[in-house]
């Protein structure tokens, strides 16, 4: 829409939607969208150098960054983001998984303005925690009490650490491209900023050798195998049922607990993807879209467990949190639960993004380009590539071609991000799955045959 909009102006590039040879290598074609790309954002350029003054890099949070430079956003509304050259999109990125609800959801802007004249932060106990945990232990059957915090990274913490007090062991296994916080980084295991580097075991995601291997090894220190059940940040690799049930039956026989971290998942289901998939963990971690678009992250599971953390307990684990009850994601998190997040709402999400699935899937069978759509539901992973990924292995999309994909789709109105996730919300309407699919269309025409230099 935004580059359409443009058509015509005097000094504008040639918008990448028209027809023309398509470009013979890569090379070329990345360089022809970056130039669309950088000649259509002078705004977003100048802020962001600007911001470099004051930012790291120009960036506050490492994964919206991209090449050559990322978009600045005014504003959000519904299924639109707005960036600071004025130009519209379809928003399919929606904030990384987080705005499962589209931006500014009425229902839950209604809850939040209801509450601000009340107090933002009351330092105290109240009602807003107690009814949001109600219903999120109504929704999971592995879940009996629930710790609220910040963040999705904090709950995992936590989470580890309960089970490292628990069982009295030191060990957690966890897998080789596992995103599970900014200190908890799995897709680069040897970063400075990951927490206990030395007490991390990695197997490989849907090898259940590997970790069998390990618990053969080490299996009396391991205190819990932590374990995104689709691997989200590293492509979206769905763990086969046999090796979830696997992990589970390990964690019996070796007296580990079993964390799935669903920060990402939950949203499949009311009652998270456990309830899909029938295999139920011991803690459970919940992050982004849980609180209704505000900061949240939150760690469930049995109370025989999870009442360490409590007041009164013999052995308590103290642990604090000056935001961890804000009255404002309470209420934000409990409407989004009972007004937006409902059976209904979901079940709309998943079959209406199958349906964009399949027709994905469609349009490049037609013209012989190779796609995998990785993921489940709402959250669609592409691959251009012959085989479905199991792990981060065996991605062979070339990060280059991943830059094609995203700056294409952004020049054509369509924001996603770099990992070329395409993450359907709640607010987004057909008009944009339309102008989705035959953007994707004109995509496949002008540079599928550039899979070809790869696969
Ligand atoms: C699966 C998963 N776990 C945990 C996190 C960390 O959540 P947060 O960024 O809220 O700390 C993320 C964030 O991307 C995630 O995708």
């Amino acid at each position: 829409m935004s580059i359409l909009m443009r058509l015509g102006e005097p000094g504008q590039m040639e918008p990448s939607t028209m027809q023309r040879p398509a470009e013979t290598n890569i090379d070329d074609a990345v360089a022809h969208e970056q130039r669309v790309y950088e000649s259509s954002n002078p705004t977003s350029r100048r802020k962001f150098e600007a911001a470099k003054e004051v930012l790291p890099g120009g960036n506050t949070r490492g994964s919206l960054y991209f090449d050559p430079f990322p978009l600045f956003f005014q504003s959000a509304r519904s299924s639109k983001v707005i960036d600071a050259d004025g130009h519209e999109y379809s928003d399919f990125g929606n904030d990384l998984t987080a705005a499962l609800f589209g931006h500014s959801n009425e229902a839950i802007v209604a809850a939040l303005k209801a509450g601000l004249d009340n107090g933002m932060s009351y330092g105290g106990t109240h009602d807003h925690e107690v009814a949001f945990a109600r219903e999120i232990r109504h929704r999971f059957r592995s879940i009996e009490r629930v710790r609220f915090l910040t963040s999705g990274t904090e709950a995992n913490l936590a989470a580890i650490r309960l089970a490292k007090a628990e069982t009295g062991r030191g060990l957690v296994l966890g897998f080789f491209g596992g995103y599970h916080g900014n200190v908890l980084n799995w897709l680069e295991p040897k970063s400075e900023m990951n927490v206990d580097r030395a007490d991390v075991r990695l197997a490989r995601f849907n090898h259940i050798e590997t970790v069998e291997q390990i618990v053969r090894d080490e299996g009396k220190d391991i205190a819990a195998i932590l374990v995104e059940p689709i691997m989200g940040s590293a492509g979206g690799f769905v763990a086969e049922t046999t090796f979830l049930s696997r992990l589970r039956s390990i964690c019996d026989e070796i007296g580990a607990l079993l964390i799935f971290d669903e920060v990402q998942t939950a949203r499949f289901a009311l009652g998270g993807y456990q309830s899909v998939i029938g295999v139920y963990p011991n803690l459970t971690t919940l992050g982004k879209f849980f609180g209704g678009g505000l900061n949240f992250g939150a760690l469930g599971g049995a109370a025989r467990h999870m009442d360490r953390l409590g007041p009164g307990h013999a052995r308590m684990l103290s642990h604090g949190g000056t935001f961890s009850n804000n009255v404002l994601t309470m209420i934000a998190g409990h409407a989004a639960l009972k007004k937006v997040f409902v059976q209904e709402n979901v079940d709309r999400l998943n079959s209406r993004s199958n349906e964009l699935r399949s027709a994905l899937l469609r349009r490049a069978n037609t013209r012989g380009v190779p796609l995998q759509l990785g993921s489940f539901g709402s959250l669609i992973s592409t691959h251009f590539q012959a085989e479905m990924p199991r792990g981060p292995e065996d991605v062979k999309t070339p990060a280059i071609f991943r830059k094609l994909f995203q700056l294409f789709m952004i020049n054509n109105g369509i924001f996603i991000t770099r990992r070329g996730q395409f993450t359907v919300s709640m607010a987004n309407t057909e008009d944009e799955f339309s102008a989705l699919e035959n953007a994707f269309d004109r995509f496949l025409d002008r540079y599928g045959e550039l899979t070809d230099d790869y696969r």
